[in-house]
């Protein structure tokens, strides 16, 4: 049965641009302290992509990473997916720009855009399309330049975010119980005014009075965000574990998307597991939307903290608004 196929990470890969902005320098820009900041988020600094630095070139390196890690060369790749709300353009997709440079096969590719939760939602998707049995590696990144729909003027939001790449090669595998057990996606659009970006779509073309207008940033209530973060990602965490007959306790690593350590610590308590189980990068990039999942498993992986047999949990949230959540068995 296709749906008994079991689908691995066989390999990981991430990317961070070199410039580094700290705290101190945003103190620069807009009215705020390293104190509120590292208080109220625990992000220290983050990264930020040169100009004329993409996020296909990000995805390139992230990609080429995972795929030495995994042993697979590029005329082996079945499937490229990737999440990304930071395009290089709105198209054609950057799965396609990346499918050309790095020289795969004539192979589907295609951008999903889930915001935060895009990583767990390509991971699926890719997933499902190898399960299918027609294919056998896919690459599936997260990539984004989140720096690009900044507006470096609201220091309620550019403080948050940074720019980086995470990307991952699904395998089918042999032994069933490994690689990903399920996920869990959902959505809930009548959060969509509570973080978006007005400009640049058919609602709100290029002109300049959108221009002057600063229709062409992300804006975010960030309380309400907070608010329903914790309490959707505590929901996903607890509905995959149970469809699984799995404790918190079973969770050897939990990898959350990196919004804010104090969204990460409240799940933490809620779910009664240990702050030490959770991948915590966040003091370094900030918010990197969908590539954040993936550089936090990556990180984890070179780290050593990802051993055969351990369970992994990944849980996201963002905007649309959408959730999901990943059970992993590391082989
Ligand atoms: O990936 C999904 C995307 N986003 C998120 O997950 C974000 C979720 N939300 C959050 O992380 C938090 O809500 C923030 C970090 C965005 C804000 O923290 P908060 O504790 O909810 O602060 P607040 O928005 O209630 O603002 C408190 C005060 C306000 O001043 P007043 O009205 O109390 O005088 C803000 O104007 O802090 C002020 N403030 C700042 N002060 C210094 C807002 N941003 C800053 C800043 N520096 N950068």
């Amino acid at each position: 049965m296709s749906g008994n196929i079991p689908i691995l990470i066989s390999g990981t890969g991430s990317y961070a641009p070199e410039g580094i902005l700290t705290n101190a320098d945003l103190t620069r820009m807009v009215d705020t302290t390293d104190e509120w900041i590292l208080s109220r988020t625990g992000i220290r600094e983050r990264r930020i992509a040169a100009p004329q630095e993409l996020t296909s070139d990000m995805a390139i390196h992230a990609s080429r990473a995972a795929m030495d890690a995994a042993g697979v060369k590029p005329e082996e790749i079945d499937l490229v997916l990737v999440a990304t709300i930071t395009p290089d353009m709105p198209f054609p997709s950057t799965a396609c720009i990346i499918q050309n440079r790095l020289g795969l096969r004539p192979v589907p590719a295609m951008d999903i855009e889930a915001a935060c939760s895009g990583f767990l939602y390509v991971l699926e998707v890719g997933a499902a399309m190898l399960r299918s049995g027609k294919m056998r590696h896919a690459l599936v990144v997260g990539s984004e330049k989140l720096s690009s729909i900044i507006d470096w003027e609201d220091r309620s939001t550019c403080v948050l975010f940074g720019d980086g790449a995470g990307a991952v090669i699904l395998s089918r595998g042999e032994n069933t119980g490994e690689g990903v057990l399920s996920t869990t996606l959902g959505s809930d659009g009548r959060g969509g005014e509570i973080l978006y970006m007005p400009g640049g779509g058919a609602l709100c073309p290029p002109t300049p009075a959108s221009l002057a207008d600063r229709q062409h940033f992300l804006k975010m209530n960030g309380k309400e965000v907070f608010k329903i973060a914790v309490r959707v990602m505590e929901k996903a965490a607890l509905e995959i574990l149970a469809e699984h007959n799995l404790q918190p306790s079973d969770v050897a690593l939990v990898i959350p998307h990196q919004a804010n350590v104090r969204i990460i610590e409240l799940l933490s308590s809620r779910l009664g597991m240990p702050m030490e189980k959770f991948a915590v990068n966040i003091d370094r990039y900030g918010n990197t939307s969908a590539a954040s999942i993936p550089l936090a498993l990556d990180e984890a992986v070179r780290a050593g903290q990802v051993k055969k047999g351990d369970l992994i949990l990944m849980v996201a949230f963002g905007a649309g608004l959408t959730w999901a959540a990943s059970l992993i068995r590391w082989h």
